[in-house]
């Protein structure tokens, strides 16, 4: 299937069952290996590696002049398949090699500034302004074969359940997602821009108006936000929304998608994904998207705490700590590393306390100064802590103590081989307050977006306590990492008018520029809701990676730029003239 004019067969494909047969084949020389009067060459292609054997030192040099063989050369090669003698079992083609009759050389190449190897000597920068060099290793090109695998059974998937995939515009006006939009001048419309999608979002709504009752689109995302490991200015979402459905249908739809994906890609059967509300969340982890691959939840002490001499735990508002089981063996140095990481600046904490519940059964503390063995074994109570564990404690301003126990938590759950790449847990987080308040700017904010629909039990909160109104929004998270999110929408003019309104636009700002969705609204739009998965943080968590950028083939990097190709760049005086912008006095 595979063979064409050029070639026979790929560097893959031929085995021990081919003996004898005349081929041909094309790819990149990987390794050359001079043995006595022969010659061993490893071809590759995107296939696999096949083994040709020049025999007699004139062939090669009568074939390609005095230089010879070298690295990344392109060849296409006729010969007979043979059965070597000494067998690779480590690579399918092992058993054979190829008696190599005639050699054509397709393309020289350079000598490439990285060994194309699994584990290659390139750093990241070199290797991303050589990214096509970089796609010829195994391990980058198995991650695309796993995204694009991904993509088409996600397609196989939402297709037998009536999905539409349909194409939304690129230049389109802002969305409001939370991050800065890319912005496009229009030479059309001197001094007008097109913004760039942060998320189909509002199309999405307006096809379900439309009557696509249901609808989905892996589709490219630009967010102009600060860069982590799992976070490119673009990035790609599975993208979906469906009509006429509760919370409830949305969730067992995707959660079917994402079993689909794991069975059918990886063979592994997940269970049905757990549900964890907000509150909750925050209460046991600290955070809106838990790793639960292992429990070490917070246990809350202010109860036990108070009244006594340690003047931390009396000012603080918060005493919270968790129990690290088997780690009571620390080492003072180990204790000091854990103190200096809750310092940090990321993490933010004055100090830490520990107790160790040591295996013959005593306590020793951080505080043992100020609190009795008695009162020890009362926290240890409380934490469940055993003989043999480590308490860890934390106390400060409540939000700001959860999240550095969040991340001890997470530095412990590391340190204590808890979280293995090959252990998946997906759960949901729903329950989402729908508003969020900016203390810099003095207002609320929308915690998913703005067209999330309140938990209509909550409604009427909205005008006396916004904080504590809840929205149908959910998020989905595999292994601590939030992997999609979507909301149940609003869909009714005067409450979209009454959320803009709570937000801070004036009816004219909401009107020009959300005036478009809310007449919608006017038309009989039916009641629907959605989601949208991180595409990329998909294939990465499946590929048992925390860096989406080696599943995405031409990623940017840290500072937004994308190194191979030089951009961004400046553009020409006359282009920018063109489009009313900079605009030079002649
Ligand atoms: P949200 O903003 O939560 O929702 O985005 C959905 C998912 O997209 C992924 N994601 C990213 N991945 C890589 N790089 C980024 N910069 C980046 N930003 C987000 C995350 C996230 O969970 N329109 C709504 C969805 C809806 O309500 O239906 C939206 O975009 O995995």
């Amino acid at each position: 299937m595979l063979r064409t004019h050029l070639r026979t067969h790929t560097c893959g494909e031929l085995r021990l069952s081919d003996n004898g047969r005349l081929v041909t084949l094309c790819g990149w020389v990987q390794k050359i290996r001079r043995l006595g009067g022969a010659t061993f060459i490893d071809l590759r292609d995107r296939y696999g590696i096949t083994q040709l054997v020049f025999h007699g030192e004139d062939r090669e040099n009568r074939i390609l002049g005095e230089e010879g063989f070298h690295r990344e050369m392109v060849l296409k090669i006729d010969g007979k398949v043979i059965e070597r003698e000494n067998k690779n079992k480590k690579i399918s083609t092992g058993e054979i090699e190829i008696q190599v009759s005639i050699v054509k050389v397709l393309n020289e190449s350079k000598t490439p500034p990285f060994t194309i190897e699994d584990e290659t000597d390139g750093g990241d920068d070199i290797r991303m302004k050589y990214r096509y060099l970089d796609l010829r290793r195994n391990p980058v090109r198995k991650n695309l074969e796993l995204r694009h695998r991904m993509a088409i059974e996600t397609r196989n998937y939402l297709d037998k359940l009536n999905f539409l995939e349909v194409e939304t515009p690129i230049l389109i006006k802002s969305t409001p997602e939370g991050a800065r939009d890319f912005v496009v001048p229009s030479r059309m419309n001197p001094g007008e821009f097109y913004a760039l999608p942060q998320s189909p979002q509002t199309f999405k709504q307006l096809l379900m108006i439309g009557g696509f009752d249901r609808y989905y689109q892996i589709v490219k995302c630009f967010r102009d936000e600060d860069l982590r490991a799992d976070r490119q200015p673009e990035f790609t979402q599975i993208d979906c929304e469906m009509a006429f459905v509760e919370q409830e249908d949305i969730l067992q739809t995707f959660e079917g998608l994402v079993r689909h994906l794991f069975k059918t890609v990886k063979s592994i059967d997940i269970p049905t994904l757990s549900r964890m509300t907000y509150a909750d969340a925050m209460k046991f982890y600290g955070n809106d998207k838990p790793d639960i691959r292992f429990e070490m939840k917070f246990v809350e002490l202010n109860n036990i705490v108070k009244g006594k001499e340690f003047k931390v735990f009396n000012d603080a508002q918060l005493v919270v700590g968790i129990c690290a089981k088997g780690a009571a063996e620390y080492s003072r140095k180990q204790l000091d590393e854990l103190t200096e990481f809750v310092k940090r600046p990321q993490v933010g904490a004055t100090g830490l306390v520990y107790i160790k519940y040591n295996s013959d059964g005593s306590l020793k503390s951080s505080v043992d100064k100020f609190f009795s063995t008695e009162q020890l074994k009362e926290f240890a109570l409380q934490m469940q802590a055993e003989s043999g564990d480590l308490m860890l404690i934390l106390a400060g301003e409540k939000n700001k103590t959860r999240k550095a126990l969040s991340e001890l938590r997470l530095e412990m759950g590391t340190r204590l081989g808890l979280r293995d790449k090959n252990t998946f847990a997906c759960h949901w987080v729903i329950d989402f307050p729908l508003l969020e308040y900016n203390e810099e700017l003095n207002r609320w904010h929308a915690m998913h977006h703005p067209f999330t629909s309140p938990k209509p039990e909550d409604i009427a909160l909205l005008d006396s306590n916004p904080g504590i109104v809840r929205a149908n929004a959910y998020d989905m998270v595999i292994n601590g990492v939030e992997v999609g999110g979507g909301s149940i929408r609003i869909f009714n003019k005067q409450l979209q008018a009454r959320m803009f309104e709570l937000l801070g636009f004036t009816k004219e700002d909401a009107q020009a520029q959300f005036g478009f969705l809310m007449n919608a609204f006017e038309f009989g739009a039916p009641p629907h809701g959605g989601l949208a998965l991180g595409f990329d943080r998909l294939c990465s968590l499946f590929g048992g990676a925390d860096v989406i950028r080696d599943f995405i083939a031409f990623p940017k990097n840290n500072s937004g730029r994308d190194v191979m190709i030089d951009s961004p760049s400046p553009i020409a005086q006359e282009q920018l003239n063109e489009l009313g912008i900079g605009l030079k006095k002649k």
